[in-house]
This record gives C-alpha cells, structure tokens and sequence, in this order.
C-alpha cells in the first residue's frame, strides 16, 4: 500500500478539531490540519458559557451526560493549555444563574429545577431578593432564580489561540488552504486537494468543518446528514475599571420565548447572547438582532445601557438534525465526524477530543460517545 502524509488528517481548524488533533499528537500520532485559518470558525463569536446544567433540554440526558463529563474536565484541560502554551484561556469557575422575569418563566425554572433533581444535579432555588443579593445590578422586577454553582465560563476567542499554540507545540502540520475535495481510494477517504494545489493525504481523516461538513466536495451521499447553519448574533459591551464587578457569575433567562445571557469576564468584557435564526450561511449583523439582544438584556440587567458597545458580530451553529454531535467512524471507511455540536461545541471540546483520540490511538470508542453515532443517520451510501 503506497505511504501516506499522515497518520491523522483533520478537516477543520476549529476547536474541534484543533483539539482532537492536539490529543491525538499527544497518542505519538502524526496529524495534520487542513484550513485557511486555524483558529477561526464559531468560538470567535461564542459567549463560552459552559452550561449543561442550565441550558438541559427535556429528553436530552445522554447529551447531558457528555456535557457534564466535559464540564468537568475543563479545569484540567485550560490548565494544561496554558502550561504548555503560557497561554490563558480565560476559563472562570463562576457559576450561572438563571433568572425569571415573570410568572411563566418562574413556572418553567420551577420545572427545570424538579428536572434537576429528578437526575440529581446540583442546582438552588433562589427568591428574587436572593437573586438580587448575589447580582444586585439585575432587575428590581426579577421573581426567582436558580443557582447553578458548576456551571462556568471561558473564552472562546483565547482557547483558539491556545489550542492552535497547542498543536504547534505538539508536532502537528498546517495546511493553511481550503480543502477542496475528498478523495476516495478504492472506497476508503484517503487524503484531501487543496484549494490552489496539491494533495494532502492520511490513514485516517477526521471531518470537523462544523456546519460546512457535509458539503466537502468528493464527500460520498448519505455518509453525513446536512449540517444547518443556526446564525447567533451577539453583543460584546466593555465595564470600564469603575463599574466592576458589574455581574460576577453568567446570567441568562428567557425573554419572550428568546434565550437570553450575559458573561462577564475578567478584562471586563460582557458578552451578551445570542439570537438564533435558520437563514442559511448569513452572517450579517441586523439592527433588528441587535435591538433585540439589547431590548431583552436591558429587561434583565438595565445598567447595560451605561456601558460602551465594543463589537456586534454573528456566528453559524452547527445543528445535526437531532441537535446532538456526531461523533466517531462514519459510513465511509477511513473518514470519521466530530461535528454537529449546535450550542454546545465551547463545552464539548474536551471531551470531543478525548473521545475521537482514543478513538484513533486504539481503535475503540468509548461507551459515553455510543449515542452519538454518526450512523445513525447513515442511509444508503454510494460512491
Ligand atoms: N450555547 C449558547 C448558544 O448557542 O447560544
């Protein structure tokens, strides 16, 4: 059989699949990454609330349990960037608390925190005044709350730049091109054309190209479902020196149906999130998204209006069709997914790289990624 470039071969440089790419250089595989700019993609939009407490949706305990499990593998992860970059990735063990503005939205906190503990997870009921006393910039008008003490925070922005010094630290190649077509050898994934020239190829090949995964040109039908774009704009304000802390934990709510946080970090930034719109690949910020963030913020919080608006912009979450990740060996032998992550890609890095460098250091994946096997979507695949 002819060599090959690589042991591993990572469609995307996002945090996906930067991070699956550092832990599998980490398992002394040879691995190379395919993308103009590493780095970029989602996370520099993200708020970086890592939420899998909070953000539970009915029927999604096995999600639940992967975000938990990446939850807690954060603090080591950041810490372990950071000393081997220098780099900080701005994770903050704040905590969250989400909050009720009036009796509905009372009534459903109320019935997500019996969910919590039907499964036994750590969250408080707090009054209004309770609320106030943890956050006293939120609104007078708040009417309960629930305090969610290990649900935390990072910066997507900074765990980009750690997590491609990472890799670079680690031995894996750049290609800083577009992948512009997989190719397929005798019906395995054997390697990628580069945008402007040239082939890279590999043993194995992990498509981790968020909501463009599945439209890789040369990708066989029906080895990945389509990925749809979910648009979140978001806001990010600046607390100047004098005002801090303005909040000292994320906060979040539901405002007319419309998810709704802020995250504070610790330079000051603010960040306020995110609108959700299915319109395909369009990044364009809106006066009506940004009203809306602002109009929904301020109900919560109205002390935002006071601070200086430093950027708006828009990013595209990667949403599978049942809005769980995909994770593992496709149907086409050779190619495996780490996409598919929706809101959940910041909480899921760790874990997502843990899982597929197994995964290709071994052989075996690990139970905990059994339910998000890509093949169930699988239908019939043709070359
Ligand atoms: N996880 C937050 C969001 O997707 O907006």
């Amino acid at each position: 059989m002819a060599r090959t470039d690589t042991d591993v071969l990572v469609i995307g440089g996002g945090i996906i699949g930067l991070a699956v790419a550092w832990r599998a250089a980490q398992r002394s595989l040879a691995v190379a990454v395919v993308d103009p700019a590493p780095g970029g993609g989602a996370a520099q939009v993200a708020a970086g609330m890592l939420a899998p407490v909070t953000e539970l949706q009915y029927g999604e305990e096995p999600l639940l349990r992967l975000g938990m499990a990446s939850n807690e593998r954060y603090a080591d992860f950041a810490a372990e960037l950071t000393a081997l970059t220098g780099l900080d990735t701005g994770y903050r063990q704040t905590g969250t608390l989400a909050v009720a503005l009036d009796a509905d939205d009372r009534e459903e906190l109320r019935e997500l925190h019996a969910f919590h503990q039907r499964l036994g997870l750590d969250s408080q009921w707090l009054s209004g005044r309770e609320c106030r006393k943890l956050e006293p910039m939120l609104a007078p008008g708040v009417r309960g709350g629930l305090h969610v003490t290990d649900d935390h925070q990072v910066d997507g922005r900074r765990l980009a730049a750690a997590l491609v010094a990472a890799c670079e630290h680690t031995g894996v190649t750049f290609h800083r091109a577009e992948a512009a077509e997989l190719l397929v050898t005798d019906g395995r994934a054997s390697g990628v054309r580069l945008d402007g020239g040239g082939t890279v190829t590999g043993e194995r090949l992990v498509l981790a190209a968020g909501c463009r995964s599945h439209l890789l040109p040369g990708l066989p039908a029906g080895v990945l479902p389509a990925i749809r774009p979910v648009k979140g704009q978001v806001l990010r304000l600046h607390v100047p020196p004098l005002y801090r802390p303005f909040l000292s934990r994320n906060v979040r709510a539901v405002v007319r149906g419309q998810h709704i946080y802020l995250v504070p970090r610790a330079d000051g930034e603010l960040v306020i999130g995110a609108t959700s719109e299915e319109q395909g690949y369009d990044t364009t910020v809106t006066a009506g998204g940004v009203w809306e963030l602002l109009r929904d913020a301020h109900e919560l919080v109205p002390g935002i209006t006071e601070l200086p608006l430093a950027e708006t912009n828009a990013g595209l979450r990667p949403g599978s069709p049942d809005n769980a990740p995909l994770l593992g060996p496709t149907a086409l032998p050779g190619l495996v997914a780490a996409t598919g992550h929706y809101r959940n890609g910041v909480l899921l890095t760790p874990v997502t790289g843990d899982l597929l460098a197994e995964y290709l250091a071994t052989g075996t994946l690990p139970d905990l990624a059994a339910a998000f096997s890509p093949d169930r979507f699988t239908t019939k695949v043709s070359a």
